[in-house]
């Protein structure tokens, strides 16, 4: 797929994440195969008004590349002067417009999936991002629509392609589903047809059959992933692996993740220092630890540590033993049957 004229290779790119993709995040999720990552969405005012935190959200390196920094608001000419400084400040592989986010806080400031409900302040937004952007190609991320009633993702297609995007990715729910009942892919398909500009289809993609599926059933020119990534980084691998030769792998052991939960814990610990980086990691740990025989008693556990040593301890113990979840029956849709005393 090429954004503007930047190649992104086959496979899944790793969608924006607000509290998730941040840079350790990222790091994996390129290591094990992410075509592409995606900032957190960072707020256009913070961004003018030079905001630390919002800032600090915006650095990477080139071990996350090619990176999109992902940017929201409701106001033309901040949305231009923030696309300004991003591209000066940081420099990233693609501007990307948030459209999609449903949160209050974001939507009662007419940012996020709001923008939805005005197309006109849709296109004058991107284009006072790719005026700003300069030779940076600018994407777009949205959804449906803000309800069922009003589906508008082709005609903001159409819009985003005039004005100057290069891509346009589509989580097909509209803001009014949240997460709720299952993505409509007809969307993306429909979406596909609608435009010339690469099309990338997002929502409920959970393994690398799902993306294969997606593809074949939308045409889309790529796959973006989002919760099946969390705590599950291996499923770039498992994708890449599916699409070159259509052999699945295997799952993940209990051993192999955890030991990429404790590489995950020490590059928190490196991106945000000891204790904080031990705290934002604990829902992180929550997700590694799905499918584990004994997980629901072993989060409580795990949401407990303060710090990175504290998280090693607790696998450790795990790992020999020490907590007895022998009355624990394994969950079977996971990892059902799988030791978790097993070494590899
Ligand atoms: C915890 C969380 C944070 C999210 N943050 C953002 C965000 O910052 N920007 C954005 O465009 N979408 C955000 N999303 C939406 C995802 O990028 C994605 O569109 C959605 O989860 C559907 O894809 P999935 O079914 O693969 O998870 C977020 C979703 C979740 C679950």
């Amino acid at each position: 797929m090429k954004i503007g004229n930047l190649i992104v290779k086959d496979g899944a790119l790793l969608a924006p994440l607000a509290g998730v993709s941040n840079r350790p995040f990222r790091v994996l999720a390129v290591k094990a195969g992410a075509s592409m990552t995606y900032t957190e969405m960072v707020s256009s005012e913070g961004i003018i008004r030079d905001q630390e935190r919002t800032k600090e959200m915006m650095v990477f390196k080139n071990d996350e590349q090619p990176l999109g920094i992902q940017l929201f608001g409701s106001n033309p000419q901040t949305m231009e002067k923030a696309a300004a400084i991003t591209v000066k400040e940081f420099n990233p592989d693609v501007i990307d417009i948030n459209f999609g986010c449903p949160v209050k806080k974001v939507v009662n400031k007419n940012g996020g999936s709001a923008v939805l409900k005005d197309l006109q302040l849709t296109e004058d937004i991107i284009k006072g991002t790719v005026q700003g952007a300069g030779e940076t190609p600018v994407t777009i991320k949205i959804r449906t629509g803000w309800d069922d009633a009003n589906p508008v993702f082709e005609k903001v297609g159409e819009i985003a392609q005039r004005a100057g995007a290069k891509a346009v990715a589509l989580h097909a729910r509209s803001r009014a589903k949240g997460f709720s009942g299952n993505a409509d892919w007809t969307a993306i398909k429909k979406l596909k047809e609608a435009v010339d500009i690469p099309v990338i289809g997002n929502g409920d993609i959970k393994t690398a059959l799902d993306v294969k599926k997606m593809i074949e059933e939308t045409n889309c020119d790529g796959v973006m992933i989002g919760r099946a990534a969390m705590g599950n980084p291996f499923i770039f691998n498992q994708i890449n692996h599916y699409l070159a030769t259509g052999e699945l792998l295997q799952r993940p052991t209990i051993s192999e993740k955890i030991g990429m939960a404790r590489i995950h814990a020490q590059l928190m610990k490196e991106q945000f220092g000891e204790e904080r980086g031990a705290v934002m990691m604990r829902r992180f740990l929550g997700w590694y630890v799905k499918g584990f025989r004994g997980a629901s008693e072993l989060r409580p556990i795990l949401f407990q540590v303060s710090t990175i040593e504290e998280i090693d301890r607790v696998f450790e113990d795990y790992l020999n033993g020490k907590y007895d979840f022998s009355q624990v029956q394994p969950p079977d849709d996971t990892n059902g049957g799988l030791n978790p005393l097993r070494t590899q």
